[in-house]
């Protein structure tokens, strides 16, 4: 059994995602299996609309409902954890996600990775804020790579987390 669980949230559709394609990416290289947060209702698929529902959410400080049961963090050591930049932080599905999992206490004890898909602004307060709300966590410094050349920032995230691993 791997070790190593590779988890994102994207919030688009997996084949147009910059981040889910890191996210298989960087599985890939390290045989680790791969988790994608999912919304019960998804944000809309126009932009203009995303980034309105986007704001509000982080406005709210809101936790959106994820779909299908939570996923057995219990066999693993390490979760790379993947997102894009949104509106300078972590997308507030990824804090459903963490909130999951801390009533479980199942993310206490691992080595948590971040990486950051963005627009130039790399990471903004992405990590400051996974680690304002769960200081209890290992959470790493991780990385941000930014989306407009899809194909160069996916092999910087494949050397990068070849060298931390
Ligand atoms: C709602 C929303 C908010 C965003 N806010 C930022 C931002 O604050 N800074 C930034 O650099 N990029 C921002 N972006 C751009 C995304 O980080 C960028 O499009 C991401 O690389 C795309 O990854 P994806 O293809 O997986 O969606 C935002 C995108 C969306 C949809």
């Amino acid at each position: 059994m791997n070790d190593t669980l590779v988890v994102y949230f994207s919030g688009k559709d997996a084949k147009t995602s910059a981040t889910a394609d890191a996210a298989r990416n960087l599985a890939s290289v390290t045989g680790a299996d791969l988790h994608e947060i999912k919304l019960q209702n998804p944000y809309s698929t126009d932009f203009a609309t995303l980034v309105k529902e986007a704001q509000r959410d982080k406005d709210a400080d809101a936790r959106p409902a994820l779909a299908g049961p939570a996923i057995d963090l219990t066999p693993y050591r390490t979760v790379i954890l993947g997102f894009p930049n949104w509106c300078g932080t972590a997308p507030m599905p990824v804090f459903s996600f963490m909130d999951e999992h801390m009533k479980d206490g199942s993310l206490i004890g691992k080595r948590i990775i971040p990486f950051i898909i963005n627009d130039g602004a790399g990471m903004q307060n992405s990590v400051d804020d996974l680690r304002t709300h769960y200081p209890e966590l290992d959470i790493e410094d991780g990385e941000a790579f930014e989306h407009n050349k899809l194909d160069n920032a996916s092999l910087k995230a494949i050397d990068w987390i070849q060298e931390l691993m």
